[in-house]
């Protein structure tokens, strides 16, 4: 939906792999957008709509494949700015007559390219550098109007634009990291071609936002799970400036949080205009988790018990109208491209619950990105430590101790763990690793401590670079910080007498170890 009073980039989604990222990086140029697939939008929405500007995406298909996405032709004639991006490209040369030929030689990856300074797009940038292609159809013959815009070696037509019309199409990925100066190109698009002056910033974000869910909630009464995780707090934080003590948050605290953090989370509302409940569940979850060494039972015994937990709590309070979600946009995306019939609802841990008394779920932060949330964070002035905690599954630690869950055991992982958070921090690395934590391992081995043999536990230690997780990489950390966390770890925490580095990347392992 657009923002009142604000510009408005439309991105159609023909598929593509890198919508997503395309999203991301009109945002970084402070315009607002939305990614919607091509076959939930009509042209008479668009026109209601009327976005400053259009991106089409990339997609997997030959525009000459059957059932290959398309879209309305008289798209052209409404005198909006459009921006083809590789299919998209294709697709608006197709299109309005020019034509589209399998390559020679298709193009992958980073690829040398010739650009014209004439065109909006390029102006100020060099005209050699390097772009990011991923193709193996090509624009042959330009439409009539059309001029090329940039070239490689092996295509002919690596851009194109009409500039009186203003459309603009890229065969490359300016989205994408590799393309040299490819942010510079979108922003050029927003500013110079649609004319936008970037008006998106977290400041009016939330003004919009509070204003938004007063109007919504009126004088309702609002539930929210508090995880701790940055989107429920965010989410909290938005709620608590714009409906008060309306909201009643419920933060279960399963005992499997990470050193402190119960507390942590506890002092960081206390100041805050809400209902919190903190409910302390800890010797229910354990009672239940006795004798279970199996992952997922582990996960779906904690589901159930958080939402049983929840629910119980939540009878308390008795009826609600609305339960708060916090949805992000990434799910929103991933989950069918703005398909408001396939979207999913975000669960933290286990699932909805089910018997809830409420009208209506709210979703305030299904716009978002992950990093734009904690900017929000940010500007509501949430403390530090939530807006830019890592990412923490929802059965916590329980999920990181192998075999049987013991009190012990879980002493020794929040003190191991503790001390190499502590130890990245200090290296200043915290906001740079994408996740970092410690497991501890079922292994027992021979030691030597003094004079003593010892026979301990192996600790191991997790830190992976990723952007999406959904692949990672476990992160190059220095082996000083490695040296220190494993000789704290050993020393200071009862137990351990070993440390590993897990050195895999995702897949073929995961990020967690159950
Ligand atoms: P994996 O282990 O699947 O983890 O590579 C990917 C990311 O998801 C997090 N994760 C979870 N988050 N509930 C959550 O909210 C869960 O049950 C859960 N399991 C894994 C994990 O920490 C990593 O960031």
């Amino acid at each position: 939906m657009r923002q009142k009073g604000h510009e408005y980039i439309l991105i159609i989604d023909f598929g593509g792999q890198y919508n997503q990222l395309i999203a991301r990086r009109v945002r970084e140029c402070s315009v607002y957008c939305e990614v919607i697939s091509y076959k939930s939008i009509t042209l008479e929405q668009i026109k209601e709509l009327k976005p400053e500007g259009i991106i089409f995406t990339g997609g997997p298909q030959s525009v000459y494949g059957e059932g290959a996405p398309t879209i309305d032709k008289e798209i052209f004639e409404l005198d909006i700015p459009i921006l083809g991006i590789c299919y998209g490209s294709q697709l608006m040369a197709h299109l309005l007559g020019g034509s589209v030929e399998t390559c020679k030689t298709s193009e992958y990856g980073k690829t040398k390219t010739y650009y014209n300074e004439e065109c909006a797009l390029f102006g100020a940038l060099p005209q050699e550098a390097v772009s990011w292609m991923s193709h193996t159809d090509y624009i042959a013959f330009l439409p009539d109007g059309f001029k090329t815009a940039a070239h490689t070696d092996n295509c002919p037509t690596a851009a194109m634009y009409n500039e009186e019309r203003r459309l603009y199409a890229v065969q490359f990925h300016p989205e994408v990291n590799h393309t040299e100066n490819g942010l510079k190109m979108l922003d050029a698009f927003l500013k110079k071609v649609c004319g936008c002056v970037g008006d998106w910033t977290m400041e009016n974000y939330a003004q919009t936002a509070i204003r938004e869910i007063r109007e919504k909630v009126g004088s309702g009464k609002v539930l929210l799970a508090l995880s701790g995780g940055v989107d429920s707090s965010v989410l909290a934080a938005l709620l608590s400036k714009a409906v008060g003590s309306q909201l009643t948050c419920i933060f279960v605290d399963h005992g499997f949080m990470r050193k402190n953090e119960g507390d942590e989370v506890e002092a960081a509302f206390s100041g805050w205009d809400v209902n919190f409940v903190r409910v302390n569940a800890k010797e229910r979850f354990m009672a239940r988790m006795r004798g279970v060494s199996d992952p997922e039972t582990k996960r779906r015994i904690i589901g159930e018990e958080f939402i049983r937990v929840f629910e119980e709590e939540a009878k308390k309070i008795g009826k609600v109208d609305f339960l708060a979600q916090g949805t992000i946009y990434p799910d929103v995306i991933e989950s069918g491209s703005g398909d408001a019939a396939t979207i999913k609802s975000h669960h933290n841990v286990g699932g909805l619950p089910d018997y809830v008394d409420f009208k209506e779920i709210i979703e305030p932060l299904r716009m978002l990105f992950k990093d734009e949330t904690r900017k929000l964070g940010q500007e509501l002035k949430l403390s530090e430590t939530l807006v830019w905690r890592q990412p923490f599954p929802g059965p916590g630690l329980a999920i990181r101790i192998m075999g049987e869950i013991t009190d012990e055991k879980l002493q020794i992982l929040q003190d191991a763990d503790y001390i190499f958070r502590e130890e990245i921090a200090k290296a200043g690395l915290d906001r740079s690793i994408g996740q970092y934590f410690a497991v501890l391992t079922n292994n027992r081995s021979v030691g030597v401590m003094g004079d003593f043999r010892t026979y301990d536990y192996t600790l191991a230690l997790r830190a992976v670079t990723t952007t999406d997780f959904m692949t990672a990489d476990f992160a190059r950390i220095p082996y000083e910080v490695l040296e220190s966390s494993s000789a704290r770890i050993v020393n200071e925490v009862k137990s351990v007498n070993r440390v590993v580095y897990d050195v895999t990347t995702k897949p073929p392992a995961t990020i967690e170890w159950e």
